[in-house]
């Protein structure tokens, strides 16, 4: 087989381009992986790229390019670029694994919410032993945003641990009866034009007294400052946020010390090399050989 030029970029963490590099060894050992430099060295030679939030403008200039692969799942940072070619495809990170991941974290934020878990770790720190109600599973009304890879994937394991689950997605379905029949709402949308700021005064308005949010897509689909107020007024009892208008989130931003906010580093799920690298592999080869690709972006659908 003739040896396949891919360039591989990204805002790796240290370590995670070597797991990478050795996964994509493992799944296309006829390829040779090319980082920015070496490929601005060699521009026609590139046929894929394999990218992680790579630095904007990285893409332009690969006439041989066939595909741009995303490590990630979200796609906004990407089709955000202006330098991003019109005539290449893209397609967004499908990973099982990572599905599986991310309905973890549902579970957990959900679970917790449920019993109050994050109330008592709060009291532990206050050094306060008091207990509050027990609720079942089937008492929490779950909804969650996004019917896609992984809102479907959380959305079978809440409702395979008893929750009673409703989904919503951008079809047209009026949002707010669904809201007002939800004790725990789980955003996994994907970041569009559309979906920008949804997570609003109205948004929080229309939950009943003390709901839960949990944010586990992208920050800019919430007003910081609504769901700030919502969490002061009562309205909103406890969120739980992996994702930041700015990441890491700043030094001092009110969500560091409320003690009705749980956060998380950006970390709800991670893609998993292991599995992704044959998934992205698969692309490659099909966008070479001129067969579909999985997963390919509609960059005017924004995903
Ligand atoms: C993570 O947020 C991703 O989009 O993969």
């Amino acid at each position: 087989m003739a040896t396949l030029h891919c360039l591989l970029c990204g805002d790796f963490d240290l370590g995670e381009e070597a797991q990478w590099r050795q996964a994509l060894a493992a799944a296309a050992p006829q390829a040779r992986w090319l980082n920015l430099v070496e490929a601005r060295a060699d521009p026609s030679a590139v046929q894929a790229a394999l990218v992680a939030n790579p630095p904007p403008g990285s893409l332009q200039g690969l006439p041989g390019l066939r595909l741009i692969q995303s490590l990630w799942a979200g796609v906004d940072k990407l089709l955000a670029d202006p330098g991003l070619p019109a005539d290449v495809p893209v397609a967004r990170m499908v990973d099982p694994a990572m599905n599986a991941a991310m309905a973890e974290t549902a579970l957990w934020a959900t679970l917790s919410l449920q019993r109050g878990f994050f109330t008592y770790a709060a009291n532990q720190r206050a050094g306060l032993w008091r207990t509050h109600a027990q609720r079942r599973a089937q008492d929490l009304r779950v909804l969650v945003l996004g019917q896609g890879q992984m809102g479907g994937t959380a959305a079978a394991a809440l409702a395979r641990q008893g929750y009673q689950v409703q989904g919503w997605r951008r079809d047209g379905t009026p949002l707010a009866p669904l809201l007002a029949t939800s004790d725990v709402v789980v955003n996994l949308l994907p970041l569009t034009a559309e979906t920008r700021g949804l997570v609003d005064a109205r948004f929080f308005a229309a939950l009943p007294r003390g709901a839960g949010f949990v944010n586990l897509a992208r920050g800019a689909h919430v007003v910081d400052a609504d769901l700030l107020a919502a969490l002061a007024s009562g309205q909103l009892g406890h969120a739980v946020l992996d994702v930041f208008h700015t990441e890491p989130l700043p030094a001092g931003h009110p969500f560091w010390q409320h003690p009705q906010v749980t956060m998380l580093p950006h970390a709800a799920a991670f893609t998993d090399p292991r599995s992704a690298a044959a998934v992205a592999m698969a692309n490659v080869q099909a966008a070479i050989a001129g067969a579909p690709i999985a997963h390919r972006v509609d960059p005017g659908r924004g995903y």
